[in-house]
């Protein structure tokens, strides 16, 4: 079979790592990404949002399956154009992507088929004032100030955070720069309770029916340790063999299962079936996980930590999610379906990024990754936003690599992640070491415990 893996990130780099057990590798990416390139029989360096190139050279190779990472191909319609051209697609269409890529439609359909889980907002335009605002402010306490389209993960502020928002005054001043600024896309802004908890990420494989999830993972998206600084795309994350989390209960779990399965059943009743991968990132409030967020894509680095453990043919279920089906078959206990399972292991990733990340990255050092003895550990690496050139490979100004540890607990695969990291060396590059050690793991069970509390 010949797979089309569109995206030249490390989310890519994973999903062509475990394609290529089923298939020929066929990519397109902006950057020339080391890993994918090597699992690649060819790559064209392109942009994967200029979706009339892609097809081409998905027909030109005579592509059987696509498999998209980055939502921004999803939103300019990658999807459909290639099914025009009879190329089968694991990944939403346009109209289905706006779980997405309008943060409006998600919450108005949620809302229409009063699915659970659900945050309090309001929506307010260019020409309304700031009165209303201020009133839902004081409804809530607090807020969430989010631009409507995508914004590559760092459009959202949060008040009540001295590095964000510190107060109403300045929320409603965001919410009026994002309605001038027309961030995000729409002169709409989208205000949102603060929620309160730890957030969670499950993923679940969808066929437009069907909802297979994945063990959760939790991502830690300030760029320094203890949780402080600029919010990222994400410094790293953590599974652990049970699915669950440190502070993440079975019932937690299967109540964000039943969110995720009733936004798709609502998809499907609003004529746009959701055949894609479903991010679901959650809140886990006092009253039980709420959404922030819908993403119609794997997470970056949360599919590093899902996909190396999954047993079985990944290209079998791209295929059953873009075509249906995947809840035929005849393996696989645990999850529900018959043709998904995971290996029993934790996982801890670490990213390497740039000096700088997060508010300005130090971009074009070289950066070496000692790829043996990384192997050697039995720890994995996935390269990201770098550029392979003839002067070596030079970092960019997003997240360089991916560092996975695996182990029977999380002690081991963070031990393991650590060990790795030192087969990694550059200038002006920095981790969060902290990412899944005994006293962060205990801080976030500690919060739980405060919130359930009330
Ligand atoms: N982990 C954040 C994201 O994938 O959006």
């Amino acid at each position: 079979m010949r797979i089309l893996v569109v995206g030249g990130g490390a989310r890519e780099h994973v999903i062509a790592e475990t394609l290529s057990r089923s298939g020929e590798i066929y990519s397109v990416m902006k950057n020339r990404n080391p890993g994918i390139a090597r699992l690649a029989t060819e790559f064209l360096l392109h942009p994967e949002t200029d979706v009339e190139k892609v097809r081409d050279f998905a027909v030109e190779k005579k592509i059987d399956l696509a498999v998209i990472g980055p939502e921004s191909a999803l939103e300019v319609g990658i999807v459909d154009v290639l099914a025009e051209a009879g190329i089968p697609a694991a990944g939403p269409n346009m109209a289905a992507a706006r779980i997405e890529t309008s943060k409006i439609f998600m919450r108005e359909i949620m809302e229409q088929y009063k699915i659970p889980g659900r945050a309090r907002y309001r929506v307010f335009g260019a020409g309304d004032g700031t009165e209303g605002m201020r009133e839902f402010i004081e409804e809530c306490g607090e807020v969430a100030v989010k631009p409507v389209g995508l914004t590559g993960g760092k459009g959202v502020k949060v008040m009540g955070t001295t590095e964000q928002l510190k107060d109403a005054d300045e929320a409603i001043a965001f919410a009026r720069e994002v309605l001038e600024k027309k961030i995000g896309g729409a002169d709409k802004v989208v205000m949102e309770e603060r929620l309160i908890g730890e957030e969670v990420t499950i993923q679940g494989f969808c066929d437009g029916t069907t909802v297979v999830t994945t063990p959760a993972a939790q991502d830690h998206p300030h760029a320094y340790e203890g949780d402080h600084g600029p919010i990222t795309g994400g410094m790293g994350s953590y599974s652990q063999p049970d699915r669950l989390l440190p502070f993440l209960t079975q019932g937690d779990y299967d109540s964000a299962v039943t969110t995720m399965q009733a936004t798709i059943d609502a998809m499907r009743k609003e004529g746009a079936p959701y055949h894609g991968i479903l991010y679901g990132q959650f809140v886990l409030t006092k009253d039980g996980p709420k959404v922030v967020e819908f993403n119609a894509r794997f997470g970056d680095p949360e599919a590093m930590n899902i996909l190396p453990l999954l047993k079985g043919d990944f290209a079998d279920i791209c295929m059953r999610i873009a075509k249906g089906g995947l809840a035929e078959g005849d393996c696989g206990k645990e999850t529900g379906s018959e043709i998904v399972d995971f290996a029993k292991k934790a996982t801890v990733c670490k990213y390497v990024v740039p000096t700088g990340y997060g508010v300005k990255s130090i971009a074009g050092k070289p950066i070496t990754v000692d790829e043996q003895a990384i192997r050697d550990l039995g720890a994995r690496y996935y390269y990201s936003s770098v550029n392979e050139t003839d002067e070596g490979i030079l970092t960019t100004s997003s997240r360089s690599v991916g560092i996975v540890g695996f182990g029977d607990t999380l002690q081991e695969a963070e031990h393991m992640a650590e060990e790795a990291l030192k087969f990694v060396s550059g200038e002006e590059i920095f981790v969060r070491h902290d990412i899944a050690t005994p006293p962060s793991l205990q801080k976030r069970i500690r919060h739980m415990e405060e919130v359930r509390k009330g």
